[in-house]
């Protein structure tokens, strides 16, 4: 973890970091009681991998939502996958308040990240918060600040860290497969059918103020009548989403960091629009095509590209090396191929040094050769594994808010028009 984080910031996060972190009056067959805040899309169905990861450790006691509909369809997932009935919660204050409560899962939008993430802190407990850390870089600093003070362990989840296939790719590069490295691409290419639009996902025919609890969604985001689109489609609005830089861009760019072991840019430039989802009826505010070019202070370059319009290329990020290039596809494939040195034209003779040219291609893939489809349940058990201090967490905030300072550097920057450019001893940004 150590060449993920500046010196400074490593030193303090592994103090922080440092177990055993479970309460010593507890005893040896007591189990982390967890709760769980958000049981939509990501938290539903990450109720099962928990189990996966951890099911002789942690117990799920409460969970919160602010829509009975996805309530009632947690607790029937609980019943099945776990065999108990949690406590519920609309109010996450009140299942904060519930001393017996170790940890909590945080899956909720964006906008909501830094309120509960500090209340959590506040409250004691140890927190998994999904990515991005927080909705803007102030607010990340926020929690930041909060956890240093805490004591507490926290995981941001940005998983791919914790996938044996990036973690492969990052031992190749750092034995010297790919040579020097200067410049990365990553993409995350999307489509849909003309009647579902991107983002645009179901809601439920039942839901109604009566059953959502519109109030407390919207948090601190500015106040409006109750509308089913942004509470449940919440990706497509800035106030409570930075959209693709957010969504996807940060798991992208925070993985080409973690592989090379870098953490912020210097500078991004970033441009797109609204191209492909302009029916009249949807008033999204988000583009749906996004390129960000990051340089960072390093000779270094990420170029990005993200369309919601295509998705032939599919999902990668590639590292090119001089000497070779490692690709990670889809999340799944992993290639190394060296460096041939022929303008890659048919027939032409392999002009690399014996040295490269004795570097054998490489294919391995996440299912068959680690038994994994990504590092999500990896990067739950690393969590838990850190509450009973057996381990250190792979992302903390630290690592979560240079991930998420990627994203909004590349909203900002779209949003202005303006090359923005980072700089890290003051933790400021600037236009040019
Ligand atoms: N790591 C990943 O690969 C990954 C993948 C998908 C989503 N995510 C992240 O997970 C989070 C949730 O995304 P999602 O797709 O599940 O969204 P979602 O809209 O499907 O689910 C959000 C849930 O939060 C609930 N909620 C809203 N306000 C609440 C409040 N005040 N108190 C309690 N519950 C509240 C909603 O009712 C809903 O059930 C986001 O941060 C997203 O970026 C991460």
């Amino acid at each position: 973890m150590a060449e993920d984080l500046n010196r400074r910031n490593f030193l303090k996060a592994a103090a922080l970091a440092a177990g055993p972190a479970i309460g010593t009056a507890r005893g040896a067959n007591d189990k982390i009681n967890i709760g769980w805040i958000g049981v939509g899309t990501r938290g539903y169905a990450a109720l099962e991998w928990l189990h996966t990861a951890a099911p002789n450790d942690v117990r799920i006691t409460a969970i919160c939502d602010t829509y009975q509909g996805y309530i009632a369809r947690a607790l029937d997932r609980m019943q099945t996958v776990w065999g108990n009935k949690p406590a519920t919660y609309v109010d996450y204050h009140q299942l904060l308040a519930d001393k017996s409560i170790d940890a909590v899962y945080i899956m909720t939008p964006e906008h909501l990240h830094h309120d509960m993430t500090i209340a959590a802190l506040r409250a004691g407990k140890h927190v998994y918060i999904e990515k991005p850390l927080a909705h803007t870089i102030e607010e990340g600093f926020d929690i930041v600040n909060e956890w240093k003070k805490s004591g507490k362990i926290v995981q941001v989840g940005t998983q791919n860290r914790s996938s044996s296939l990036y973690k492969k790719a990052k031992e190749l590069i750092g034995q010297g497969m790919v040579g020097d490295v200067h410049f990365a691409r990553a993409f995350w290419y999307r489509n849909g059918l003309p009647n579902e639009p991107s983002w645009r996902y179901a809601i439920p025919p039942d839901a109604n103020p009566q059953n959502t609890d519109w109030e407390r969604f919207l948090g601190t985001a500015p106040q409006r009548d109750w509308d089913p689109h942004r509470y449940f489609q919440w990706r497509l609005y800035w106030d409570y989403s930075g959209g693709i830089s957010t969504d996807l861009l940060v798991h992208q760019t925070d993985i080409v960091n973690f592989m090379l072991g870098k953490t912020t840019p210097r500078s991004c430039m970033s441009s797109g629009g609204i191209y492909r989802w302009t029916a009249r009826t949807d008033d999204r505010d988000v583009p749906d095509c996004l390129s960000a070019i990051y340089d960072y202070s390093d000779k270094f370059q990420i170029n990005y590209s993200c369309y919601l319009g295509n998705e032939y290329f599919g999902y990668g990020e590639e590292i090119c090396g001089n000497e070779g290039t490692i690709r990670v596809m889809n999340r799944q494939d992993l290639y190394f191929e060296p460096e041939t040195y022929n303008s890659r034209r048919p027939g032409a003779a392999d002009r690399a040094p014996a040295n490269i040219q004795a570097r054998q291609a490489i294919h391995l893939n996440g299912r068959a050769d680690f038994n994994e489809s990504d590092g999500a349940i990896n990067h739950f058990r690393n969590f838990i594994q850190a509450i009973l201090g057996k381990e250190q967490v792979i992302a903390p905030p630290t690592v979560g808010q240079q991930a998420a300072i990627s994203g909004h550097m590349a909203t900002l920057s779209y949003k202005n028009q303006k090359k923005i450019v980072w700089d890290d001893s003051s933790d400021k940004y600037h236009f040019v």
